[in-house]
C-alpha cells in the first residue's frame, strides 16, 4: 500500500485527501499541515506548507511514495524542486514553471508568443506612464498586480479615480512589493475554470466548473477567494471545450516545454467565453479552490494513478473516469469575510449533513467541537443528476449547519440554469386535490357538498373563459356549481335582486360575480350586496376591513394565491424588500397588506411612479399587477429576485397571452418567476375553491 503526503490545509486539500482515500492502492495519508476536517481522513502533521526542508525530511523519514502539492505558495518556494533533488516523487510544478501563475507578465508574453487567445495588454513599472495609458483608454480598465496576490491583485476600475487609486497602491505604496502592473483590455462574458493534469506535452482534461467570486447573492459584494462552484456548465458546448483544450490548455503545455519550463501538475485555465471566442483571463499552476472541491468528487477512477504518472514524468497519462452527474458546492464563510472577521465560533449540526463537507478553515477544540478558524470555513458539496437539483440539495444540507457566525450564498449556479418557473398550474392542482379530500370529508358529515353560484353578465370572451375554469375546478373538487348567465343589458336593480335571492337561499354557500360588469352597473354596489358570509372572493367591504385590521377573514383569491406562490419558492418574506407595482383594490393593495402581515418591507407603486426602476431593482420580491405589456423590463429586476406577474395582456402582434414582465429577460436575472399564462391565474381559481369550502364550513357550524 502506498504512503502519500498532501501539502496544504484548505478545502482543496481536503478534496484531494478525500479522493486519495478512495484509491485502492493508497494506505496511509499524511497532510501537512491539514485541518480539523482533514484529520478525519489523514494524519495531520504540523509542518507549514512552505517549510521546504522540513517537508523533505518528513517525507524521507516516513518513506512517502508520493507527495501532492495543493497551494501555489509551496510551489513558488520550490518544494517540487527540493523533493526532486532529494530523489522523491512529487506532483506539482517546479518553481520555474509556476511562473505561469506567479507572474502575470510571464503568462502574457507566453500567450502572445504562442498565439494563445487572451486580452491585449501593456505592462508598466512607472506610475505616470501607467496613468497616462489608462487615461487614454476606455473604462472599465483591468489592472493586475504582477505577482502572487492570493486573488486580490486584480482591480477592475470603473473610472479614472478608481484606476488612479489602484495604480498608486500597486506602484507607489510598495504595498504589494515588487511594483509592476499589467493593464489589460476589459473582456466580457461568462467565466469558467478548465483544469487539466499535465505532464510535459501530455494533457488530460477534467470536467469544467465555475467559481463564484463575489461575496453575496446576485453576484453582489466584494471579491472573495470563491463562495461556491458547480460542474456541468450549460453555456459551454462540446466545441467550446474542444477549442479551449486544443488552443489553450494543450498549446500552453507545449509552449512551456519549448520554454524549458515543462509542467508537471495541474494547469488551471481561468477562461472567459467572449463574443469573439474563448480567451484566457488567467492561468494557475495548481488545482483551483473551490473548483477542486466540486470536480474531484466526480472522479470515479483511481486518482493515485494519474498523480503518480505525472510525478514520474510519464508522457502516457491514464484517462480518468468521471461521473456525468452535477456537483455544486456552497461555501460557508465567517461573517465579515472577506473583510475582518472573528474566529472560534462553534459549528453545530455537522453530523446531520448528508453530503460531502470539506473543511477550509476550521479547528477542533479540546472537547472535539469544530470551530471556525478562517474566512472561508467549509464547503458543502452536493451531487445530483441536474444542476437545479444539486443546488436544492446543497442548500438543504447547508441549512442543517448551525453557527451564528457563518454566512453563505444560496444562488450558486443559479444564473446558469436561469430562474425557477413557479408553476401555478401544478401548485393549484395540488391545492385543489387537498380541497377535494376535505370536501369529501365535510360532505360525509353534513350530508351535502358546498355550492358555488357564479353570475356571468354579458358575453365578454375573457370572462366566459374564466367562468369556465371556475366551473371546471368545482367539478375537480367535488363542489356543486351553479352558473347563472344574464344578458349585458340586465339592469342594476335586477342584478341586486338576484343577489338578494341568492343571499337568502340556504343551499347556496358562495356567490361569485364575474368582473368586470357592464359600465351601467356600479360594481362596488353589487359586491357590497353579497352577504359577507357568502363572499368567496373576499371583496365584501367587511372582509376588506377585517383584512386591514388583521382579523381572520375570507381573503381575496388572487392576493391569497400570490402569497401561496411566494411561500412555495421558499423565499424568506420576513424582512425582505417587496415592491408591488399596481395599486388596484382587488390585487395591488391587498397583496401589499398580506406582505406587510408577513413582516416584509413593502413599497406599493404604480406604473408611472417616478424612478420606478430604482425601486424595483431593490426588490427581493417583485409583484407586477398593472395590466400593461412591458411594464417591467429585465434591467428593472434585482438579480435573484422572485417575480410574480399578475398581468394578463394579449400581445398586439402575436396575439399570445403575456404578462406585465418581460418574461425571457427577467428569467435570466430572477431566481424564480411566474409564467403567463400558467402562473397566478390557476392559483386564483384554487383559492376560490378553498374559500368556497371555508364559507361552507363556517355556515354549517
Ligand atoms: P484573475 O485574478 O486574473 O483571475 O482576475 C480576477 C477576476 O477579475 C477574474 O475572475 C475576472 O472576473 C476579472 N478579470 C480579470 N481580467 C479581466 C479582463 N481582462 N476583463 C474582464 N474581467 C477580468
Ligand atoms: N478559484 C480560483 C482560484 O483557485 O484561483
Amino acid at each position: 500500500m502506498k504512503r502519500v503526503l498532501v501539502i496544504g490545509s484548505g478545502g482543496r486539500c481536503h478534496a484531494i485527501v478525500d479522493a486519495l482515500s478512495r484509491s485502492p492502492q493508497v494506505g496511509k495519508i499524511y497532510c501537512a499541515p491539514g485541518n480539523a476536517g482533514i484529520a478525519a481522513q489523514a494524519e495531520c502533521v504540523p509542518i507549514k506548507e512552505t517549510s521546504v526542508n522540513e517537508l523533505v525530511d518528513f517525507a524521507r523519514s516516513q518513506a512517502i511514495d508520493l507527495t501532492v502539492v495543493g497551494p501555489e505558495a509551496a510551489l513558488a518556494v520550490g518544494v517540487v524542486d527540493a523533493f526532486r533533488a532529494a530523489g522523491m516523487r512529487i506532483f506539482g510544478h517546479t518553481a520555474a514553471a509556476t511562473a505561469i501563475e506567479s507572474s502575470k507578465e510571464f503568462a502574457k508574453v507566453l500567450m502572445e508568443k504562442y498565439d494563445i487567445p487572451t486580452s491585449g495588454y501593456q505592462s508598466f513599472t512607472d506610475y505616470n506612464q501607467a496613468l497616462a495609458y489608462v487615461s487614454a483608454r476606455p473604462f472599465p480598465a483591468v489592472l493586475k498586480y504582477d505577482g502572487l496576490a492570493a486573488g486580490k491583485g486584480v482591480v477592475i476600475a470603473a473610472d479614472l479615480k478608481e484606476a488612479d487609486e489602484a495604480l498608486k497602491d500597486m506602484l507607489l505604496d510598495a504595498h504589494f512589493g515588487q511594483g509592476k502592473v499589467v493593464i489589460e483590455d476589459y473582456l466580457e462574458g461568462p467565466e469558467f475554470s478548465f483544469m487539466c493534469f499535465v505532464s510535459g506535452t501530455s494533457v488530460v482534461p477534467m470536467p469544467l466548473s465555475q467559481d463564484h467570486k463575489r461575496a453575496y447573492d446576485g453576484d453582489k459584494g466584494p471579491n472573495t477567494g470563491g463562495m461556491g462552484a458547480y460542474t456541468g456548465l450549460p453555456f459551454i458546448t462540446e466545441e467550446d471545450k474542444a477549442f479551449a483544450f486544443e488552443n489553450i490548455l494543450k498549446k500552453t503545455a507545449a509552449a512551456m516545454v519549448s520554454e524549458g519550463k515543462p509542467l508537471s501538475g495541474v494547469l488551471y485555465g481561468g477562461l472567459m467565453k467572449t463574443r469573439s471566442g474563448i480567451k484566457v483571463i488567467e492561468f494557475n499552476a495548481r488545482f483551483g479552490d473551490p473548483e477542486t472541491e466540486v470536480v474531484l468528487p466526480l472522479m470515479e477512477s483511481d486518482i493515485y494513478e494519474i498523480f503518480a504518472a505525472v510525478a514520474a514524468g510519464e508522457s502516457a497519462l491514464p484517462t480518468p473516469v468521471w461521473s456525468s452527474e452535477n456537483t455544486l458546492g456552497v461555501v460557508l464563510a465567517s461573517k465579515g469575510y472577506p473583510g475582518s472577521y472573528e474566529k472560534g465560533a462553534v459549528i453545530e449540526g455537522l453530523e446531520n449533513v448528508g453530503c460531502k463537507l470539506y473543511h477550509m478553515g476550521t479547528k477542533a477544540d479540546e472537547k472535539g467541537r469544530i470551530l471556525t478558524n478562517g474566512g472561508r470555513v467549509m464547503i458543502a458539496v452536493a451531487k445530483a443528476p441536474s444542476l437545479p437539483e444539486a443546488l436544492e440539495k446543497a442548500n438543504a444540507e447547508v441549512a442543517k449547519i448551525k453557527c451564528d457566525n457563518l454566512f453563505h450564498r444560496s444562488d450558486i449556479g443559479r444564473k446558469a440554469f436561469g430562474a425557477r418557473i413557479i408553476d401555478g398550474k401544478a401548485l393549484s392542482a395540488q391545492i385543489k386535490e387537498e380541497v377535494r379530500v376535505k370536501v369529501e370529508a365535510a360532505a360525509a358529515k353534513i350530508g351535502r357538498v358546498p355550492c358555488l353560484t357564479v353570475i356571468l353578465v354579458g358575453d365578454n370572451p375573457a370572462s366566459q373563459s374564466y367562468v369556465k375554469g371556475k366551473i371546471k375546478a368545482c367539478e375537480v373538487c367535488g363542489i356543486e356549481s351553479r352558473l347563472i348567465t344574464k344578458p349585458a343589458d340586465i339592469s342594476e336593480a335586477e342584478l341586486l335582486a338576484l343577489i338578494a335571492e341568492l343571499n337568502a337561499d340556504a343551499s347556496v354557500d358562495g356567490i361569485l360575480v364575474q368582473l368586470p360588469l357592464p359600465k351601467h352597473i356600479d360594481e362596488d354596489k353589487v359586491i357590497d350586496a353579497i352577504a359577507i358570509e357568502k363572499d368567496v372572493d373576499g371583496f365584501h367591504p367587511l372582509n376588506v376591513a377585517m383584512l386591514n385590521l388583521s382579523r381572520p377573514c375570507i381573503l381575496p383569491c388572487t392576493p391569497k394565491g400570490i402569497i401561496r406562490m411566494l411561500e412555495s419558492t421558499g423565499v424568506a418574506l420576513e424582512g425582505c424588500k417587496a415592491v408591488v407595482v399596481g395599486r388596484s383594490n382587488i390585487v395591488g393593495k391587498p397583496v401589499a397588506k398580506l406582505l406587510l402581515d408577513k413582516n416584509a418591507t413593502v413599497t406599493i407603486a404604480h406604473s408611472r411612479t417616478r424612478n420606478l426602476a430604482d425601486l424595483t431593482r431593490q426588490a427581493d420580491v417583485l409583484v407586477a399587477a398593472v395590466g400593461r405589456i412591458g411594464t417591467i423590463t429585465a434591467d428593472m429586476v434585482k438579480p435573484g429576485a422572485v417575480v410574480i406577474d399578475v398581468g394578463v395582456n394579449r400581445h398586439p402582434e402575436t396575439g399570445k397571452l403575456c404578462g406585465d414582465v418581460d418574461f425571457e429577460g427577467a428569467k435570466a436575472v430572477a431566481s424564480a418567476i411566474t409564467p403567463v399564462p400558467g402562473g397566478v391565474g390557476p392559483m386564483t381559481i384554487a383559492m376560490l375553491m378553498e374559500n368556497t369550502l371555508e364559507c361552507f364550513e363556517k355556515r354549517m357550524k
